[in-house]
């Protein structure tokens, strides 16, 4: 095996506090790391640099543990532009635009499916995105949900069942039919292909009676549960993740204060999702520093989707965090990392210390707190390899 060190990092965030500055972030100037068959098997100062095989001199710029990104739906077809110019036009977001995606994907060829969600995934990867969730929910159908799932299943080993996006037109006289296909050979088909299973719980879309009844299928089918959750009004959503015991419950946007201390409580992870926020022209962005300050662990993602947020970027997400959510830099950062990991219940990833996923992610700049000061600028990529 051949190991690489990493040097002239200029700002190393470990999200280890017990390493360098002991905060949250546990940064190290003038650092070094070294990866070894995938692994970090060694960070330190760079005056303590062991020896390896081979060496990248990184010039002074920082470096994190790869994005995690702990929501997305890469897999549709189709294109809402003309949605996204009405809504800025002052039109509002209704859960119901997602059923234009469900045609469009329907109609959709593997192949083409499989390319836009490739696509999608190389620009997060680009971005400095090394782990990502992926959601089914836009066939609505069983062949659909599964075909959707299987092109998921190879990009990631995060794929979701969201069978209950919305209620499909042709179930628009018989919501109960539609639940009951869902929590019955829809999840016996799909059940297989994912990790996880997901409810939109708003109006709209899912109550909490139908959403408990998925959620407690999927969890039979040995699923972990994730909830969308208090997107468009302060419903059920994040007290049933709560309850539930949820990894994550995703939006957050509206919540009371019971919501709050029901996430500060429990380890359902609060997963902000500022860019469906920003592209909903929502009233309101979700109060990260409301959630932080009363104990609760909270993640940032992009929810790609091409309905309400056709973003594969994280770095433009911290930025929304930090200026819209009350989050600092770093706990924008620690959010986008450890969080994510946090909400996927992982952790093999997210921090960068020895045992961990060499997941590595460099930016052109020489700190953490740049991904928001420079909005916009393409800072963030995967680390260089060595020669
Ligand atoms: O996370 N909230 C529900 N689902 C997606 C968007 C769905 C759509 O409009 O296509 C979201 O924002
Ligand atoms: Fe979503």
């Amino acid at each position: 095996m051949t190991a690489t060190l990493y040097t002239g990092i200029g700002e190393l965030v470990t999200n280890d506090p017990a390493q360098g500055d002991g905060s949250a972030l546990g940064r190290l100037a003038d650092a070094a790391l070294v990866a070894e068959g995938g692994t970090v098997a060694w960070v330190g100062p760079a005056s303590r640099a062991p020896a390896a095989d081979a060496r990248v001199d990184l010039a002074g710029r920082a470096v994190l543990p790869g994005f995690v990104d702990s929501h997305s739906h890469l897999v549709f077809a189709g294109d809402r532009g003309e949605e996204f110019a009405a809504r800025m036009a002052g039109r509002a977001y209704a859960a119901g635009g997602i059923a234009s995606t469900v045609a469009a994907v329907r109609a959709a060829d593997d192949a083409a499916l499989a390319a836009t969600a490739q696509r999608l995934a190389a620009e997060l990867r680009a971005q400095g995105t090394t782990t990502f969730e992926v959601k089914s929910g836009y066939g609505l159908t069983v062949a659909d949900e599964r075909r959707c799932l299987a092109i998921a299943a190879e990009l990631t080993d995060e794929v979701t069942f969201l069978g209950a996006h919305l209620v499909p037109p042709e179930f628009a006289g018989d919501p109960e039919g539609y639940v009951a296909l869902v929590t019955g050979e829809m999840l016996e088909a799909c059940a297989p292909l994912a990790r996880w299973i997901d409810v939109f719980v708003e109006d709209g879309a899912f109550d909490a009676d139908a959403a408990r009844s998925i959620l407690t299928a999927g969890a039979a089918h040995g699923l972990g549960l994730r909830v969308h959750a208090n997107q468009l009004g302060p419903g059920p959503g994040v007290a049933l993740a709560c309850e539930l015991g949820a990894a994550s419950a995703d939006h957050c946007t509206h919540l009371r204060d019971a919501d709050v201390a029901a996430l500060a409580d429990s380890a359902t992870v609060a997963t902000l999702v500022p860019g469906a926020d920003f592209s909903t022209r929502s009233p309101a962005y979700p109060d990260g520093r409301r959630l932080l300050d009363a104990g609760a662990t909270v993640a940032l993602a992009t929810d790609c989707n091409p309905g309400t947020s056709y973003t594969t970027s994280m770095p433009f997400v911290i930025a929304l965090a930090v200026r819209e959510c009350g989050l600092s830099p770093a706990e924008a950062v620690w959010a986008a990392t450890a969080g994510g990991a946090a909400a996927l219940r992982r952790d093999d990833v997210g921090r960068l210390g020895p045992g961990h996923a060499a997941h590595l992610t460099v930016l052109d700049a020489p700190s953490h707190v740049h991904l928001a000061y420079r909005p916009g600028v393409p800072l963030a990529h995967p680390v260089p390899q060595p020669d």
